[in-house]
This record gives C-alpha cells, structure tokens and sequence, in this order.
C-alpha cells in the first residue's frame, strides 16, 4: 500500500501492522531513525537495527553515507524475513550507487535464510542476522546509532522487554543515539532503567517520538 509521501509499506499478516508509518516510509526512515540519531551527521555510523523488515531504513542510512562518502557498518536483526519477491517490489527511488547496492542485496536474500548474510564493499557493510532478538547475541560497546524498529509493544511485545533493551545498551557505544517511533510509558520506564536517558520528541504525522542516549 502506498504511504502518504508515496513510499510503499505493507501490512504484516500475522502482527496486522504496516512495517512504517502510513504518514510516509521513507519519511519515518529519514526524519525518525537516520536524523534522530545523528546517523546523517556521523563520520563513521554503525548502525544496528531491530527488525531489517522492508530496509527502508537500511536504504535511507546507505543512501545518506553513500552521498557523505562515508563508510556505513549496518547490523540488522530479523527474526521473520519476508521474501526477495516483496523486498524487490517495495521500491524506493535511489541513487544510482544505492541501487546498484540495494541491488547486492536482493540478488544475495536467502530463499531459506539460516545463516547471516552478509555484504561489503567500499562503502561499508550490511549485515542480517535472521535471528530471534530475544535469543540474539549482541556485539558489545558497538553501535552509533540504534534503530528500536519491531512492531508496536501492543501486538509485538518481545523486542521491547526489558532483558533486550539492556542487551541494546551494552550493544551501543557511550554517548550512542536510539530511536523510536514508540512512546509507550512502559517500555520509556524501560529504557530508562536499562541506562539510557530518555525524552520525548515531536513527530511527524503523530505526536511524539522517544530518544535515548546512552550516557
Ligand atoms: C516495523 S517492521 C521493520 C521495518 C524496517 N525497519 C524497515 O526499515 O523496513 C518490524 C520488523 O521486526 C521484525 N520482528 C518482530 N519481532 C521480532 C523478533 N522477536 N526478533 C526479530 N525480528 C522481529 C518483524 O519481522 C518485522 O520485519
């Protein structure tokens, strides 16, 4: 389904929501998780996501880093990774290099995915572990930038507990940006307890959005 700035989504049967924002793929992937944590300002971001899901975000990162000429280290975790098939019809117009990338990826997917795929080059690195977060071993003291990004903690709790957002600190470097759409006053407590300091942002197309930092 088209999304207000044009961008695709698609409405995951099982959880019943779409993978991004209805007020806009590409704009969530942009404004929320590349600026909000500082991934279109880093020298050198890396990036680890929760939920690789349509890499929307994972486009909007590589396409900022590609255009900066800096080197991108992307780490994504998907536990339930839809097909090349969908990946390749959710598009996204991209720069040329992007797409030739973007391309990598979708010609490497896994038809049965069990180990991580991986990709590099001199732009950077992806990788995708197709793993549980909850059973997920975590790189330590790794992460620029984290992108909080499952489905809501209403229908998709897990990624959201406790045990993962300490997992998600350990994870990141001393003064690392996370961001998400959520502004659930649980998981917000959550992260808190967890070591980040936490606020509330103003969104776009829906009031808040939450921040952390770990400090
Ligand atoms: C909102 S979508 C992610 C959208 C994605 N970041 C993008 O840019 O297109 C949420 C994703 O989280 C994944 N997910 C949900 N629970 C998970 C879990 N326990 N472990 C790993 N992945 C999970 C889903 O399969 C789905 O792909």
């Amino acid at each position: 389904m088209p999304t207000e700035d044009g961008s695709l989504t698609l409405v995951h049967p099982v959880f019943g929501e779409a993978y991004s924002s209805r007020h806009g793929a590409w704009m969530q992937a942009s404004e929320l998780y590349l600026k909000l944590t500082q991934t279109q300002l880093h020298p050198s971001p890396r990036v680890l996501e929760i939920g690789f899901g349509l890499g929307m975000n994972f486009r909007a990162a590589l396409e900022s880093c590609v255009r900066r000429g800096v080197y991108l280290e992307y780490l994504s975790y998907e536990g339930f990774p839809v097909s090349r098939e969908v990946l390749e019809w959710v598009e996204v117009p991209l720069s040329d290099p992007v797409q030739a990338i973007w391309n990598g990826v979708l010609i490497n997917w896994p038809t049965h995915p069990q180990r991580p795929l991986f990709l590099g080059g001199s732009w950077g690195s992806l990788e995708v572990r197709y793993e549980n977060v909850t059973k997920a071993v975590y790189p330590t003291n790794w992460a620029s930038a984290i992108y909080l990004d499952p489905f809501s903690p209403a229908v998709n709790p897990e990624p959201w507990k406790p045990a993962v957002l300490h997992q998600l600190y350990t994870s990141s470097q001393p003064g690392a940006y996370l961001a998400t759409y959520s502004v659930a006053g649980r998981f917000r407590r959550d992260l808190h307890t967890a070591g980040f300091a936490v606020k509330k942002v103003p969104g776009v197309g829906k009031k808040e959005w939450t921040v952390g930092r770990r400090v």
